[in-house]
């Protein structure tokens, strides 16, 4: 299972790509505004144009820090708005995919899309029929949510487990990939599920990272080497 990086901020996404597990990274509107926030004290004085500037810039860096897939998300809400912000958005980088949103102007714009060789990550899917139609649109990656579907007491695992076993079924190459995920057992469930890819917010990948009883192994493995042979 490929893991991507849930994130647009630069900084931690630098420290992360040093693990070398690192495979891709997604953003959205949210994350990509709350790095020019955090970035940029100052940018309730920017212009539109400026911002849009710095989200590219933005993007251009974590396409050359991660060296995989890096989801950037359109705007527009009609299908024309979405394709002219997807061409703009291809140009950044050769590793940027479009993120378009589950409506009907977004199924059509993944077909105008995908049909033009843009690599589409469908997204806001939260149910198995919606993943079914983001691949018959030709969607490279497909994204359900599976927290934001915990939240509202639905099984957000459900739909992953489903949605790998329609793919099966027909031979969809669109990957699925595992969006809103908050906790180390996502990552887990995920695998079992047969997903394609999980995208981890940083929180939830130091979390992974951390065993208590390695620390304690490892303290205790180095504390009787040096009772024997000293410091
Ligand atoms: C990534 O592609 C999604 O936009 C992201 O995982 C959503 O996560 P959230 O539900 O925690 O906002």
């Amino acid at each position: 299972m490929k893991i991507f990086i849930d994130t647009a901020n630069v900084d931690e996404i630098k420290k992360l790509t040093g693990l070398g597990i690192i495979d891709g990274a997604t953003t959205n509107p949210t994350l990509l505004s709350k790095e020019i926030a955090r970035q940029y004290p100052d940018y309730s004085s920017f212009s539109k144009s400026k911002i849009l500037e710095e989200s590219k810039k933005i993007l251009f860096e974590i396409c050359e820090l991660v060296k995989g897939p890096v989801s950037a998300e359109v705007i527009a809400t009609d299908s024309d708005g979405m394709v002219k912000e997807a061409e703009e958005l291809s140009k950044i980088h050769e590793n940027i995919v479009i993120k378009i949103p589950f409506t009907p102007e977004g199924l059509k714009t993944t077909k105008i899309l995908s049909s033009k060789g843009i690599r589409v990550n469908m997204t806001l899917v939260f149910s198995p029929s919606q993943a079914l139609l983001s691949a018959k649109a030709g969607a490279a990656f497909v994204s359900p949510f599976t927290g934001r579907l915990d939240d509202i007491s639905h099984w957000g695992m459900d739909i992953i487990r489903v949605v790998v076993d329609i793919y099966n079924n027909y031979g969809f190459d669109t990957e699925v990939l595992v969006a809103s995920c908050r906790h180390p057992l996502h990552v887990v469930e995920s695998a079992l599920a047969g997903a394609d890819i999980i995208t981890v917010p940083p929180g939830v990948l130091e979390k992974l990272l951390k065993h208590p009883l390695t620390d304690i192994g490892l303290e205790r493995f180095i504390s009787d080497w040096k009772k024997v042979f000293g410091e």
